[in-house]
């Protein structure tokens, strides 16, 4: 298959380097700044912002790919599907309606409360600032404050936990347009990822993502500093009952965008509070996740393009797609002072990485080495038959790593594993 894959972070070297194990297919890759792992995979890159829609549709004319994958939503927001599909290539990646489901957090809560699907929680949309503050002094208290529109994973305050009531105000003022104000969900949180071809969805094991910078969920949320799944694709503090629960509530999201008339296509992510009263969703994504597509990408044993083909011709079923049955832990670097003021430019000399398997992100690959940019710059992750040795192998590379870098070494052990468990059965 000749396939394009836009986007030049860790989610997206994931993709490349799954396509890339099966040995005839030929990938291309639109990135904004250059990827030294996806470079080295791809035939042919082309370095253009990834909202340049027209670069990218000449760059796929140019080299004639049938297919393209989208990593990240940016582009999905400003219409890349609805642009390469009128040039025939097929997505997987929703069109530009379909998509709102992340663009636009407005939309998401009130079609599931159109289509009386479960897992919405109270929720008020106000599109005048001056409302929004009335309504959250007269509500202070418990509420989640999210900008309608797509903010980088990183523009949701919750009050009681990150902003009091001034702040609260204060950062309406900032956002000075939509937002939705929502009751705040307390829980466990997971992610569900699955294929979608518009009508059939096939679930992805499940993940953890870490958003909190430090140690124990500690300091500013960030785009996820690293994340894990289990070798039975479940999470110890989601039991059989929420994972259908939480799958059931996707497909009845799928079934109510067919309906509308912008059926779903691409990689539909879920991301859930597992609440005292089963799993609720903080929001949905038209992508993978990055970080978790490093741990589902790389578990799968079947052909990637079986599910491409699958999603973009509409016949997408679960014989197609296989994942191992390994424990997986992927763990970030993150440049000091990420995400506020990172630290950019430094050198980065990665030291023995084991068993690890490397997935480049945010940095930049010059003739006397590698060096930060302002983002997450390398990740690291293992793949074992247990959490703990996957847990080690991550952990051994990332800690090798010298530079002005930090990871969270917590992340995948079993230490805050037991913290998720025992905090899940005391709010049952
Ligand atoms: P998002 O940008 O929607 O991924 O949200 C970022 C983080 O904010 C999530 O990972 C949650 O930890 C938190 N969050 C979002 N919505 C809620 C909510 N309604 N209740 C509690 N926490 C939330
Ligand atoms: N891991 C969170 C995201 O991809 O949005």
């Amino acid at each position: 298959m000749k396939i394009l894959v836009v986007g030049g972070g860790g989610r997206e070297h994931a993709i490349t380097s799954a396509l890339s194990r099966t040995s005839e297919n030929e990938i291309y890759s639109v990135m904004a700044k250059k990827n030294p792992g996806i470079a080295r995979i791809a035939k042919q890159i082309c370095l253009a912002p990834e909202t340049d829609l027209a670069r990218i549709v000449a760059f796929a004319k140019k080299t004639g790919v049938t297919h393209a994958i989208i990593g990240p939503e940016a582009p999905l927001e400003a219409g890349v599907v609805d642009r390469l599909s009128a040039a025939g290539v097929a997505c997987v990646g929703p069109t530009r309606a379909a998509a709102r489901i992340e663009t636009d957090k407005a939309f998401c809560r009130d079609l599931m409360t159109q289509y009386k699907i479960s897992g919405n929680p109270a929720y008020r949309v106000f599109h005048d600032t001056s409302e929004a503050i009335t309504f959250v002094k007269d509500h202070n208290g418990d509420l989640a404050i999210k900008p309608i529109g797509l903010t980088g994973g990183k523009g949701v305050r919750i009050m009681g936990e990150q902003v009091n009531l001034s702040g609260a105000i204060d950062y309406l003022r900032e956002i000075n347009g939509g937002v939705v104000l929502e009751e705040r969900l307390k829980g466990e949180e997971f992610t569900l990822q699955a294929f979608v071809d518009g009508f059939h969805i096939v679930p992805m094991p499940l993940v953890q993502d870490h958003k909190r910078a430090f140690e124990g969920d500690t300091g500013p949320n960030t785009g996820g500093m690293g994340s894990y799944s289990m070798p039975d694709h479940m999470l110890p503090f989601v039991s059989g009952k929420e994972h259908t629960a939480a799958l059931s509530i996707m497909a009845s999201v799928v079934a109510a965008m067919a309906h509308e008339g912008y059926p779903y296509k691409g990689i539909l992510y879920g991301q859930f509070m597992n609440a005292a009263g089963g799993p609720k969703v903080i929001e949905f994504n038209a992508r993978f996740g990055d970080p978790e597509a490093m741990n589902v990408l790389t578990l799968l044993s079947s052909d990637l393009t079986d599910a491409v083909t699958g999603i973009t011709e509409g016949t997408l079923s679960s014989s197609k797609v296989a994942f191992e049955h390994a424990a997986t832990v992927c763990k970030y670097l993150v440049p000091e002072g990420y995400p506020a003021t990172p630290m950019a430019g430094r050198p980065l000399v990665t030291g023995e990485k084991g068993d690890a398997i490397l997935y480049y992100a945010n940095v930049e690959e010059r003739d006397d080495g590698l060096f930060t940019l302002t983002s997450r710059t390398l990740a690291f992750v293992g793949k074992a038959d247990t959490l703990a040795k996957a847990e080690h192998i991550a952990e051994q590379a990332a800690s090798a790593v010298q530079g002005n870098v930090h990871h969270r070494s917590d992340i995948g052990t079993q230490a805050l594993l037991d913290r998720r468990i025992a905090h899940m059965k005391e709010l049952r």
